[in-house]
């Protein structure tokens, strides 16, 4: 299991074990993770799974989809350099013991 710490749009702290390959919204979301909507079910078509990632792993994903950006823009909370869809993240398992920022609207 891949350990990520998600910090909630209220400052709190949650620990979510992740299994390699899924998504990270459903793994947010399967551990009830505050401020993970993800009203579409993970197709990128509603922006409610918006994360701002380390900076070391933005940059290891490479650049979003295109329509994944035009996405972000409509999220609630602003975007910021390092925010992402967490539907269109795989969880890796590199990914183990990052924080991830669920932000604030
Ligand atoms: S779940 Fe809708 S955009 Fe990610």
């Amino acid at each position: 299991m891949i350990t990520i710490k998600f910090i909630q749009p209220d400052g709190s702290e949650k620990l979510v074990s992740a299994m390699n390959g899924r998504s990270l919204m459903e793994a947010a979301q399967g551990a009830g993770v505050v401020g993970i909507v993800a009203e579409c079910g993970g197709s990128a078509a509603c922006a409610t799974c918006h994360v701002v990632l380390p900076q070391e792993v933005f940059d290891r994903l490479g650049a979003p989809e295109e329509h994944e950006e035009d996405m972000l823009d409509f999220a609630d909370a602003p975007r910021q350099t390092c925010s992402r869809l967490s539907c269109q993240v795989r969880v890796t398992p590199d990914m183990d013991g990052i924080i991830v920022r669920v932000p604030t609207a």
